[in-house]
């Protein structure tokens, strides 16, 4: 996969600035993939990506229903968190391949667990803790 940009995020200030820019530029059937470890901040990311999108519902890791759907913005938000999943099968399940090819944004954490059922037009963003404490480093496919 190729690394086309690497932001260096500073604070959450930053993350803010990203994922405020990423929604308000998100566009129907829009896969974005998050990858990174516990506390890397890929659901403070969504929330802020939502807010870019106008949704002003509460967002919460949806660790324990694998997805969750918000309206009300420009576009849906389809949050999902893939990490309790067993076998990337399951997304079937769920319909997730409806919502991957459907209308709305998709933001997927732990994208890494199911990459081999996402879309080949994905978007990913790799994240890794930096090494001042809210410094991150963003290395993005786009
Ligand atoms: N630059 C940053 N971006 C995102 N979160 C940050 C940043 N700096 C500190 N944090 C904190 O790190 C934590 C990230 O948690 P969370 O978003 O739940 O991570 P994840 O979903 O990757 O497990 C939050 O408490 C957040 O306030
Ligand atoms: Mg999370």
């Amino acid at each position: 996969m190729e690394i086309k940009r690497t932001i260096t995020i500073k604070n959450e200030e930053d993350t803010k600035e990203f994922g405020l820019w990423l929604g308000q530029n998100a566009r129907a059937g829009q896969v974005l993939a998050l990858i990174g470890d516990l506390g890397t901040g890929k659901t403070t990311l969504a929330k802020y990506i939502a807010e870019g999108l106008g949704i002003t519902d509460y967002i919460v890791s949806p660790t324990f229903t694998i997805i969750r759907e918000y309206e009300g913005g420009r576009l849906p938000l389809y949050h999902f968190d893939v990490y309790r999943i067993g076998d990337p099968d399951e997304l079937f399940n769920i319909g997730a391949h409806d919502y991957f090819y459907g209308q709305g944004l998709c933001v997927v954490e732990w994208a890494d667990l199911v990459e081999e059922e996402l879309p080949e037009d994905t978007m990913y963003v790799f994240i890794e803790y930096g090494n001042e404490e809210g410094e991150r480093i963003y290395k993005c496919t786009f």
